[in-house]
């Protein structure tokens, strides 16, 4: 055995200058030079080389595209690369990966069709232009066959689709629950942990540069709904409908219902989840309280982590960061690796791999089942808390656990905490609506759904 001092990617193995004339090079270019793209451009920088030992890759970006001519001097990019145009990038006939990272759904759609329609194999982060437009996009795809990466559209660095789509192929995966978004994770830890207000913790979420550009997107639910309709209809290899989905954010969570939750064994999430039953799927995204023995409640902060339930290898979880420069990058790169060792060897084009062999129906979310938080404000008098349960067992809902908070001063109502057994979305949608209609309760009563396991 022969070693190379000061080479690690060779240590172990003969020296042989062959391997470097192997070396195969695959021009990128790329669309739009923002957050991710930096992290992208430093990524390539910095590793280009060990990407090549490790790959036979010699990955060359020959051009960049974006509007913003000041983002090169920042970047130090090149003036001979850079371009205002994304036509030069797209129609450049040396380039056979374009890294589309244009955000939104419009321009970004265009763009991404016409480099399909160029033949061009395609990388992108965008996760709303996938859940949106995915049917359409991998149509086109199939159609002019080329390769399409997106792993990182969900869960920023943690290489979630390649291990759906590749290391569990043997795997009937039954369920996805995921912890997809950092700024709500990271607003409802700061909560939780620093007893601060909603208002509070959003703005330091912001200044920390993760949120969206536009905060109603991650506060709101529909970040973490992009990103389950994708994995969801990988993982079940099903066209999944956006617009289907449930999707409840996290603005009505109170500091108040955080505490009770902590005191009962809970940590509050913003879950997005996903299961196969016998006569569809189910996709939903909703706060929920999940139990400190599940190892989701330990994700905290920023972090981001999916659990699969799947019936040979049983339940895995995948954890790490899911947003940023960095982490986002890595996933990127490693789709533009991929992508390019697929059209540089001469395996026969694989279009199962952006197909779907089935077309599940899409289940109505009021046939979700699950266990239930509720807290009424109700009159502290006789007969009122057997007056609310007799509405809950009216419709079907089973109580497991009942508490009468005392509050510090002297209220006229008092807050009511029902656990409840399994229950019906449609049952307890229906007894919210009878308990709120009551004379003796005050307000719009909480309901979070609780997830143990
Ligand atoms: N706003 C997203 C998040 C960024 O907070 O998770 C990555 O998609």
């Amino acid at each position: 055995m022969v070693t190379t001092p000061g080479d690690p990617g060779c240590v172990g193995f003969p020296e042989d200058s062959s391997k470097e004339n192997a070396m195969k090079n695959v021009k990128i270019g790329i669309l739009g030079i923002g957050t991710v793209g930096a992290g992208v451009y430093e990524l390539l920088e910095k590793h280009k080389k060990v990407i090549g030992k490790k790959s036979g890759i010699d990955i060359e970006i020959k051009k960049i595209a974006d509007k913003a001519a000041e983002r090169r001097k920042l970047l130090n990019i090149p003036a001979s690369i850079f371009t205002p145009d994304a036509d030069d990038v797209i129609s450049d006939p040396d380039i056979r990966i374009v890294v589309q990272l244009i955000g939104g759904t419009t321009v970004s759609r265009e763009l991404m069709l016409k480099a399909i329609s160029h033949k061009k194999n395609i990388v992108t982060a965008n996760k709303a232009l996938l859940a949106e437009h995915g049917v359409e996009i991998f149509k086109a795809v199939v159609k002019e066959e080329v390769e399409f990466g997106y792993e990182a559209s969900v869960g920023g660095g943690i290489p979630i689709i390649k291990t759906i789509r590749e290391s569990l192929v043997g795997n009937q995966i039954d369920k996805v629950i995921g912890i997809v978004n950092g700024t709500t994770n990271f607003i409802l830890t700061k909560m939780m942990r620093e007893d601060l207000s909603f208002d509070e913790a959003l703005k330091i979420a912001q200044e920390l540069g993760f949120a969206e550009a536009d905060p109603y997107l991650d506060v709101s639910g529909w970040d973490a709904c992009h990103k389950i309709t994708i994995l969801s209809s990988l993982a079940f290899n099903t066209p999944v409908d956006m617009s289907k989905v449930f999707v409840e954010g996290i603005e009505g969570i109170h500091m108040k219902d955080i505490q009770y939750a902590d005191e009962l064994g809970f940590v509050p999430k913003l879950l997005a989840i996903a299961e196969r039953h016998d006569n569809g799927v189910l996709v939903r995204v909703h706060p929920s309280l999940v139990s400190k023995e599940n190892p989701l409640a330990a994700v905290s902060w920023e972090d981001n982590a999916i659990m699969l339930y799947s019936d040979f290898l049983g339940k895995s979880m995948y954890y790490g960061k899911g947003a940023g420069a960095k982490p986002t990058a890595s996933a990127v790169v490693g789709d533009i690796t991929d992508i390019a060792l697929k059209i540089t060897s001469k395996t026969e084009y694989n279009k199962n791999r952006y197909s779907f062999y089935q077309d599940l129906q899409q289940k109505d979310f009021e046939t979700s089942r699950t266990k239930f938080y509720f807290r009424f404000s109700a009159l502290d008098r006789p007969g009122i808390l057997s007056k609310i349960a007799g509405i809950l067992g009216k419709n079907n809902i089973s109580i497991a656990s009942v508490i009468q908070k005392e509050t510090e001063e002297e209220f006229e109502h008092v807050p009511l905490v029902i656990l409840t057994h399994e229950a019906l979305e449609a049952d307890t949608r229906r007894a919210v609506k009878e308990i709120d209609g009551l004379s003796e309760v005050e307000g719009k009563s909480i309901k979070i759904r609780v997830i143990e396991g």
